[in-house]
């Protein structure tokens, strides 16, 4: 059926190079470079601003939440490298999905990666300004409200009489033509900035992302160094303030923290050997990044109460509220690099992604085409900054969050699912192999342990989910979906002897997903429906796929 039709494997290896125009993209990325591209889109925004939210409502507890995540892209990461191990091309999850799940699922893929690599970037564009702007309140330069905050935020604080940045740009913003002029200036710089270094070279955007992460790795051993000698013991208690239904409350903003990861598997093209160094780069940085987060979400809970960290900049904020004033200009110029190298590493791998369908025919010719000079996808990487900046004059960052977290679950979801539909390979010497664990016993036994650890730990959680009440349906309703997908799967893994590490995975991100606000769930759902509507009035029908066939 021409939906499902699925990309041969070994036709992924032979379609590279063919690029348009006879130019290829520049293998210069070893397991340290692709490592330091990971660290680069992993640390940004979620630590330097959601993390404060997550602490909120969860408390202490979120390092729980910190280490679920972990796990939960631990998993995904293994999955995401054993495919890199056998597709290096530049699609990252799109491609894995055209190899196992086939053409309709592998568009989804690509659709749900846009919201990951360039909603994304909104909400890390709005973050880094805030900083930006900090830093420059810092050095005795005032920016105007009207040019450092975004249009809705100003209305929506004009509509409901909120004083603050908000009301003070709506209040002085200048008049064109009856319209207020109103816009995130910083925002918008970075992201043109972003988008002309990564047209000019993969090259130079490395050397660039590579000296950012060592200062934000630095900056942060800072962070964590000064602020243990802050930290009381005493405001790690209680653990879970909210129990943990308000640790789990923080998902989006947690999770969100992590993406970036797979990021790394969009570079297949451009590293020395894919096979061997991608799965290595992407473990690697994962796991610095795990253990920078829980040390993070220690040290910022235990210097002071949760109660105080509901904010937009919690870094800065516990400094300030401990009095040490000599670390914000600090941690706003690591705030600032940080985000910066989130954003070159989310820019560079749009682009990317955008080529891999384009040859495919999945989008037209024009997103595959390379610079001559620069050697990189040139359109393609023109749309992106096109796709982050224009939304930036209309969006706020509240929204843009939690759709980010739910597109990227989303697509690891099928990617652990990908690898359970692999056939099993031979080991090859010098490039990764996912540890096969037979999950036929493995996986019902785990699961029994959770239900009974559940059961006793907390008495009333299956009870309270069966007797269903309207005020708690919102929640409610994800958790009914998520028990019976996972003794499915379970059934399905006892049945076929699948593998384990991919079942943990998908039942993994399945369960962060639980977190997710209906509401969100409502507009993802709309953003699948615009993405087939484009799939069938264009994809469907020029398909490389469709054009082979008989
Ligand atoms: N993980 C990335 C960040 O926190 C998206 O900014």
């Amino acid at each position: 059926m021409g939906l499902f039709r699925k990309k041969p494997l070994d036709s992924v290896s032979a379609s590279e190079g063919e690029i348009h125009g006879g130019h290829t993209l520049g293998r210069h990325l070893s397991v340290r470079d692709l490592t330091f591209f990971g660290i680069a889109a992993i640390i940004g925004a979620g630590s330097f601003s959601s993390m404060g939210q997550a602490c909120f409502s969860g408390g202490p507890g979120v390092v729980l939440l910190f280490v679920l995540c972990g796990i939960a892209c631990g998993f995904t990461a293994l999955c995401y490298a054993e495919f890199a191990a056998r597709v290096p091309a530049s699609g990252s999850a799109y491609t894995y999905a055209y190899v196992s799940f086939g053409e309709l699922f592998a568009w989804i893929i690509g659709w749900a990666l846009l919201m990951e690599y360039s909603i994304g970037n909104i909400y890390v564009a709005f973050s880094w300004s805030g900083y930006f702007t900090n830093l420059l309140e810092g050095l005795g330069l005032h920016l105007p409200e009207w040019l450092t905050t975004n249009y809705r935020s100003a209305s929506k604080a004009f509509a409901e009489g909120t004083a603050g940045e908000g009301l003070t740009a709506w209040n002085s913003a200048p008049m064109v033509g009856g319209l207020r002029i109103i816009f995130d200036l910083p925002a918008v710089m970075i992201n043109a900035l972003i988008t002309w270094l990564v047209y000019t070279g993969v090259k130079e955007s490395r050397n660039a992302s590579n000296a950012m992460v060592i200062v934000k790795l630095a900056i942060i051993a800072l962070v964590v160094v000064v602020g243990a000698f802050y930290v009381d013991i005493a405001n790690w208690t209680p653990f879970m303030p909210n129990g943990f239904g308000g640790v789990m409350a923080g998902v989006s903003a947690v999770f969100f923290a992590y993406i970036g990861f797979d990021a790394v598997s969009t570079l297949a093209e451009e590293s020395k050997d894919p096979q061997r160094d991608l799965p290595r780069g992407m473990i690697w940085s994962l796991v610095i990044c795990t253990i920078v987060y829980i040390l993070l979400a220690l040290v910022l809970t235990g210097m002071v109460s949760w109660s105080q960290l509901g904010v937009s900049d919690p870094l800065a904020e516990v400094f300030a509220l401990r009095g040490v004033k000599w670390m914000l200009f600090i941690v706003s110029i690591a705030a600032v690099v940080a985000m910066t190298s989130v954003m070159l590493v989310f820019q560079l791998g749009q682009p990317r992604i955008w080529m891999s369908m384009s040859r495919d025919g999945l989008l037209p010719k024009k997103f595959a085409s390379i610079h001559p000079k620069y050697k990189t996808p040139g359109f393609s990487t023109i749309v992106t900054g096109l796709v982050v900046g224009l939304p930036i004059f209309f969006t706020d960052e509240s929204f843009i969050l939690d759709f980010t977290s739910i597109g990227t679950l989303f697509a690891f979801v099928l990617v652990c699912g990908g690898v359970l539909v692999l056939p099993q390979r031979a080991k090859t010497a010098g490039r990764f192999h996912l540890p096969h664990i037979n999950s036929r016993w493995t996986a019902p036994a785990m699961l029994l342990v959770v239900i009974a650890i559940v059961a006793y730990g907390v008495p009333s959680y299956f009870p309270g989910l069966l007797a269903i009440d309207v005020e708690h349906a919102a929640q409610q309703i994800p958790q009914l979906v998520f028990w019976p997908i996972t003794v499915l799967v379970v059934v399905l893994a006892h049945l076929k002897n699948w593998s384990l590490i991919p079942v943990l995975g998908l039942l993994s991100c399945c369960y962060l997903l639980t977190g997710m606000a209906v509401s969100n769930w409502f507009w993802f759902a709309v953003w699948l429906v615009i993405g087939l509507a484009c799939y069938f009035a264009y994809g469907y029908r020029h398909s490389k796929l469709a054009s082979s066939r008989p």
